[in-house]
């Protein structure tokens, strides 16, 4: 039986790639919809991306909300400097003709969790926590309902991506991620730790651009785009594919390795906020609330997407 997801969204080039390895595991996961949040790029354009992404797998019956389109308290920061001006910079591929959904995301979270079994919902947020957060605050009967929220963000022993204590998810909306990360639902948390071990190299680009079909070039053509920053900035082989390490976590679990310790959100730090300060070496008694990753077997990793992203 496959498991029941929401994938929460701002395109963004890996992004899509998790977006694809979803789509492309039927077997495992059932996508219920897509809501997209203002992170990477503003709300418009993430939005475009992902109907964009779900045309290109052929799934237009994928339901594609809008949901926030900018931070609980903050003003939006976006990332356009790693992502292109569209968020997905690389190739070109045709405007989207699937429609958006009316509702907006938000109120499709609710109604989708209140309409499902409890626990039979997995979110899998790969973006801001915006949306999440505004579900949680709007109808906290849903808190409950929620089966298992599998996200990307933070980081511990690789600090921070966009200031030097903070990962970009987070660091958009801390008061999000602070009400997500309290929530009290069983999070798994895919950090910079991981997330910064699986770097796309030119063989790996390579193999995607040889991949039968259209998926794997354009995939090639995003990741080719995506890593002229990261190598820029890391000198590293290639740059990281975070996103897609939720949704290979949900297919093949055994590929990471974490510990369920204590994670909380800097909301006020004046050099530190958007840090997740996990207690890795459990040196608090505060509560474990997170699965937080800390390994990764990249090589089983990268052919898994190969294994998949082939078959769309
Ligand atoms: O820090 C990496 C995260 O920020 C990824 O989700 C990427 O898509 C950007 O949203
Ligand atoms: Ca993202």
């Amino acid at each position: 039986m496959p498991r029941k997801i929401i994938i929460d969204t701002d395109p963004g080039q890996d992004d899509a790639v998790a977006i694809l390895l979803a789509l492309a595991s039927p077997d495992e996961l059932e996508v219920l919809g897509i809501t997209c949040v203002a992170g990477n790029v503003p709300l418009g354009l993430t939005a475009r991306n992902a109907r964009i992404v779900c045309e290109l797998a052929g799934r237009r019956d994928i339901k594609v909300y809008a949901g926030c389109d900018r931070p609980l308290r903050r003003p939006l920061v976006t990332a356009e400097y790693v992502h292109g001006k569209t968020g997905l910079d690389g190739i070109t591929l045709p405007e989207p003709e699937m429609p958006l959904q009316a509702q907006h995301g938000v109120d499709f979270l609710i109604e989708t969790l209140r309409a499902h079994p409890p626990g039979s919902v997995t979110l899998v947020p790969i973006g801001p926590l915006t949306n999440i957060a505004t579900a949680m605050q709007r109808a906290p009967d849903i808190i409950t309902r929620i089966g298992q929220i599998v996200l990307m963000g933070g980081a511990y022993f690789q600090v921070g991506n966009v200031t030097p204590a903070a990962e970009f998810n987070i660091y958009v909306d801390p008061e999000a991620a602070d009400i997500v990360f309290r929530s009290g639902v069983d999070l798994v948390v895919m950090p910079l730790d991981v997330t910064h071990k699986a770097l796309i190299s030119r063989t790996r680009v390579e193999a995607f651009r040889a991949l039968p079909g259209k998926v794997g070039p354009a995939v090639a053509s995003w990741t080719d785009f995506f890593e002229r920053f990261d190598k820029e900035k890391y000198g590293s082989e290639g740059a990281p594919l975070h996103d897609p390490c939720t949704i290979a976590w949900l297919i093949r679990p055994a590929l990471f390795t974490g510990r369920h310790i204590n994670v909380e959100i800097e909301t006020e730090g004046r050099l530190t906020t958007g840090m997740t300060v996990a207690d890795w070496w459990r040196v608090t008694d505060r509560k474990p609330n997170a699965t937080f990753m800390g390994d990764i077997d990249t090589d089983d990793f990268f052919a898994l997407l190969n294994e998949r992203l082939a078959r769309l």
